[in-house]
């Protein structure tokens, strides 16, 4: 009898306790090309879960048709509804939301930061650059496609050269940026 009555009680219990995250997406950074998980664990709940970048739907399907790259990860019964992005690209650069929907339930804003190097940085007109004397010049160097933005130093024989002028452009995709220093010299 006191058996039963605990485990009528346990169910009870198991039933009536709200849903809630025991694990959420962070903000989270990635190189491209790596592969990232955003955590998303819900207790309490059986229903759909989605998850959302920049506030779009990717759907309810567990291999998310349509994102090739993303898939949702885990046992589902067991509340777990990570989401996998492979092979990270400046696309996947978003805000993520794990949600259960019909729980009314959204987990925090994650942002995700995906890494692009730079291309090799250029001089121009390099390898050698020839120049008149007592005519000053600019050398230029350019590292483009980069997020953040590149830096860029120059070095005379082995010596950081200070006197560099650094600028740099957000590229047309709004997220790169391309990086140009000059180094003034008068040979
Ligand atoms: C070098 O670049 C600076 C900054 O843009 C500019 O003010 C200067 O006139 C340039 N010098 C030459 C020789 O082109």
């Amino acid at each position: 009898m006191t058996v039963l009555y605990l485990i009528f009680c346990l169910m009870v219990t198991a039933a009536t306790q709200a849903a809630y995250f025991s694990q959420q997406p962070q903000d989270q950074v990635v190189v491209a090309g790596q592969s990232v998980t955003l955590p998303c664990v819900i207790v309490g709940y059986r229903g759909m879960v989605q998850w959302t970048k920049d506030g779009l739907a990717l759907g309810g399907e567990r291999d998310l048709p349509g994102w090739t790259r993303y898939s949702l990860m885990g046992d589902p019964l067991s509340g777990e509804h990570s989401l996998l992005i492979d092979s990270a690209e400046l696309a996947d650069d978003a805000v993520y939301e794990c949600q259960a929907t019909q729980a009314a339930l959204r987990s925090h804003r994650a942002k995700l930061t995906v890494l692009v190097p730079p291309s090799d940085p250029v001089v121009e007109g390099g390898p050698v650059v020839r120049l008149k004397a007592h005519t000053a010049h600019n050398l230029t160097c350019k590292a483009s496609g980069a997020k953040p933005a590149a830096e860029i130093t120059w070095y005379r024989d082995g010596e950081v050269m200070e006197s560099a002028i650094y600028s740099k452009t957000l590229m047309e995709d709004g997220k790169r940026e391309s990086a140009v220093s000059m180094l003034p010299i008068s040979p």
